[in-house]
């Protein structure tokens, strides 16, 4: 059944408090609840429950017949005519945690017991109202064996086989979490702003300590970033963060108790990565900002899911620029959105920021929903500038503290707080697809004159869009390299719309949509020497970027047409690298070419089918063309870039090592994997030695780093969750499905672990020419393994359905086998509403 958002009502009752106790055992848990309700309108009581037991159901001591029950529908339906107006339900359910191998609602992981609710797992804990706008204050007893028992608020009473949590803070039953296990804290302290002592922990199983320390310092780093530059305190005593190994998605906000995937709390420079230092320090903050925005203010609905998720992500964006270097951080970005959201726009998976319907919420937890929903508010912040953003967001936690809200409210402050009408802008919100603005320019006796055009192609379900409100920065470069206009952000809200300048001696080159001003793909005619002119000179870091990223762009697309292309390319590599040394992070970005599937999504955007393999090959080639040109500036930098002093996690030492296996990958084309090999066996972090093992694995010499690897870090499990990753990531397109077919019998392939079914599934989609191999075959590998883990874990399953989104690019032949393996899954008997879900949208548009 499809919900709609034009079919929202206020839910009739509300909650006084909410009371569970919990009496936990891995097959036969028994909650017990009492639900202090209160009628504020007309209407019956409806509260969901899914594969509850029921044991009994009361109202104000009264049993309740257990024929309201609609098992069909997961409801629970009690006449309005049988409640006077306050009263206490009661309910007693059975659970089964140990056969929840969904992780959702509350399951074990590695003999401990967790929760995950959002979006509607509470359901499968007991009966409830089971939607964001009904928020209560908690109070929870658990009964256990389990040394340490944790839920949201503030520890009550601690003992032996029993604890006591309130949770003072009314707050939805997607926040609930409790967790009971054999764990062990590392804890630190922190002092709030008006002087709140919190006592905080980070718990992770016995052993795990001593890579738990990065997490904690994130955490410190949140709060006081929070304090400072949004004014938001913590509210209650202590503040709890659990590492699980078995997990759905990335991490959950609980309040007071949040809740994460094992990947990103611990770390140690032998085990992780930069790239996972970095988000971790990210994710941390993300769901740590949450207790402002989504907690204390929350959703009305899931439709509105990306008031908490978007303004979320961009403030953990700011969090993250501050911590580290904000270029590198906005580039980053900008490829993820790319890579992820401009994919998911462009294919038959699109929809709105805020979408009007769904059949399973769960499939929403989007690109389009996070990352985009972040530009939104970044265009947003553009627009109304630092001040009246900060005015804003001020009036957002004054007026909504405690509410769960909607995106109408948030444009509503803003427009309240700088008088700036808003109705345009907000089809950011509610129209879907990635708008392509296109430029042309004339230049006449000193004046330029840009004319913009922007256009929105049809989405599902939505035709015709309307122009939108696109803040584009410019700057004009002259052709000496000199800035003759800084950053000058142009309005655009018409369809088409001319901006001119005058007075200009020389004719410039328009330094475009500076610091990726607007989530919108370019249209513009540029030769090769004006790029590699910004590539040199642009003040601004994403735009140089960005023209040195286009310049590779138009060079591998020439050449996997066959043409012969990127000698301007080449030389201005040469300019980088003579001085590398001034920006090391920066030359890191520019060495690494686009990836295949950015050239496929590109030749795709022009209208033009794309070729998987000419498009791999054209990338080797140029590749080779490059360290062939400039070998000895790359040995010598990647001589250069060795380790000086320990290992530390920050954003010169990941520049110094992002830098050395830029090179590396050139260098090795040469040299066979030579100092790949040698680095591997040398290098004293987990940086340089996945690097490293990715060119052994690419140039088909891997087989002692991969055993040794193994021999070394088998008991391991997040290293060994990139060992199976990169495998079939970095093998050669033609055996990669092979690779990933005989690492899936391997007995340590644990599919119902979704970090480690994701490294090695999503490790072949991500091998661009590997997962669209001509003959369909690993269309048919990642078929068959959706179909097998979708009755065990529909999220994991339907969340990775979108490997097929991008299907109806390629060639009659690719798309008929992609077409016959989604076929395959549909057909399937008892296929979850989640995975039908996506295979029906992706279908419709294949
Ligand atoms: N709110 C969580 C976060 O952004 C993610 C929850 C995802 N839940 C889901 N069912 N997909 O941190
Ligand atoms: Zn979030």
């Amino acid at each position: 059944v499809t919900q709609y958002l034009a079919d929202w009502r206020p839910y009739p009752y509300e909650i006084a408090e909410t009371r569970l106790e919990f009496s936990l055992t891995p097959n036969a848990t028994r909650v017990r609840s009492q639900i202090e309700f209160r009628r504020v309108a007309e209407g019956d009581l409806v509260l969901d429950g899914a594969g509850l037991r029921t044991v009994s159901l009361a109202i104000d001591g009264k049993p309740l017949d257990a024929g309201l029950i609609r098992e069909a529908e997961e409801k629970l339906v009690i006449p309005a005519a049988e409640l006077p107006e306050s009263f206490t339900f009661e309910a007693e359910v059975e659970i089964d945690p140990e056969a929840n191998t969904a992780l959702e609602g509350l399951y074990l992981s590695g003999g401990m017991f967790c929760t995950q609710c959002e979006a509607e797992g509470f359901r499968h804990i007991t009966w409830y109202p089971d939607r964001p706008d009904v928020m209560a204050p908690f109070r929870v007893t658990i009964h256990s064996d389990m040394p340490v028992l944790l839920s949201n608020g503030n520890p009550v009473s601690v003992e032996p086989g029993k604890a006591v949590w309130h949770d003072p803070w009314p707050k939805p039953a997607y926040l609930f979490a409790l967790v009971a296990g054999e764990l062990h804290a590392i804890s630190d302290s922190f002092t709030t702003l008006s002087g709140r002592k919190v006592g905080l922990n980070v718990w992770v199983r016995p052993g795990d300590e001593d890579r738990a320390g990065y997490a904690m310092e994130s955490l410190i780093r949140s709060m006081k970033w929070d304090e400072e530059a949004y004014g938001r305190e913590y509210d209650l005593d202590v503040f709890n963060i659990v590492a699980v190994d078995d997990f759905n998605i990335g991490a959950m906000e609980n309040k007071g108790l949040n809740i994460f995937n094992s990947k990103l709390v611990l770390a140690t420079a032998e085990t992780a990565t930069d790239g996972d230092y970095e988000r971790i320090e990210g994710v941390i903050g993300h769901e740590y900002f949450h207790n402002w925005t989504g907690n204390r203010i929350t959703c009305r609905d899931w439709f509105q899911l990306c008031l908490k998720e978007g303004l979320t992500v961009f403030r953990d964006q700011q969090f993250t620029s501050d911590m580290r270097s904000a270029a590198v951080k906005r580039i980053h970005d900008v490829q993820t959105l790319r890579a992820r959201q401009f994919r998911e726009d462009a294919g038959p998976l699109s929809h709105p920021p805020r979408p009007d319907h769904y059949q399973e919420i769960n499939n929403f937890y989007t690109a389009t929903v996070y990352e985009k929903g972040a530009e939104v508010i970044g265009m947003l912040k553009r627009l109304v500038g630092d001040e009246g953003y900060r005015a804003a967001l001020d009036l957002y936690f004054d007026r909504h503290d405690g509410q769960a809200c909607t995106i109408e409210d948030w444009i509503k402050v803003f427009e309240d707080a700088t008088g700036r009408d808003l109705a345009q802008f907000k089809r950011w919100y509610t129209d879907a697809g990635t708008p392509r603005l296109s430029l042309s320019e004339e230049w006449t006796d000193g004046r330029l004159t840009l004319d913009f055009r922007q256009h929105v192609a049809p989405t599902p379900g939505q035709q015709d869009k309307p122009a939108r409100v696109i803040p584009i920065a410019i700057g004009l470069i002259g052709p000496n390299g000199d800035e003759v206009l800084p950053t000058t952000v142009l309005e655009m809200t018409q369809e088409m719309q001319s901006f001119s300048f005058d007075g200009l001696g020389a004719r410039p080159v328009v330094s475009l949509l500076r610091g990726f001003s607007a989530p919108v793909t370019v249209a513009r005619e540029m030769t090769a020497d004006e790029q590699a002119l910004l590539l040199a000179h642009d003040t601004d870091p994403y735009a140089r970027w960005q023209a040195g990223h286009d310049l590779a762009l138009d060079a591998l697309i020439a050449r996997s047409r066959g043409e012969t292309a990127g000698m301007e390319l080449i030389r201005a590599i040469g300019g980088l690298l003579d001085d590398a040394e001034t920006d090391l992070a920066f030359t890191a970005l520019c060495l690494a070419l686009p990836g295949e599937e950015e050239i496929a999504t590109t030749i795709a955007a022009s209208g033009t089918t794309p070729d998987p393999e000419a498009i791999h090959a054209a990338r080797r080639g140029l590749m080779d063309d490059i360290a062939t040109e400039h070998e000895p500036a790359l040995a010598r930098l990647y001589d250069a870039m060795a380790p000086q002093g320990p290992y530390q996690p920050d954003a010169e030492g990941s520049a110094r090592r992002s830098l050395r296996l830029a090179c590396l990958a050139y260098l090795s084309r040469l040299d066979g994997a030579a100092r790949a090999d040698a680095l591997f066996a040398e290098a004293g972090n987990m940086t340089e030695r996945q690097g490293a093992l990715e060119q052994l694995i690419a140039h088909g010499r891997a087989d002692e780093a991969l055993a040794a690897f193994e021999a070394e870090f088998r008991g391991n499990r997040l290293v060994m969750d990139k060992w199976f990753m990169v495998q079939p990531l970095r093998s050669a397109p033609d055996a990669a499905v092979a690779k990933a077919g005989e690492l899936a019998a391997r007995p340590d392939f644990d599919w119902k672990n979704p970090n480690r079914f994701r490294a090695l599934i999503a490790g072949l989609t991500a091998n661009h020419a590997g997962f669209h191999a001509a003959d369909g075959s690993g269309y048919g590998f990642v078929a068959d393994w959706l179909m097998k883990l979708d009755p065990v874990n529909p999220q994991t399953t339907a969340r990775m359905c979108s490997a097929f989104e991008t299907i109806s690019r390629y060639d009659a032949g690719r798309r008929a086998k992609a077409r016959a393996a989604l076929e395959r899954i549909a057909a399937m008997p008892g296929l979850s509403r989640n995975t039908s879900e996506m295979v029906t949208r992706i279908l419709a548009g294949a």
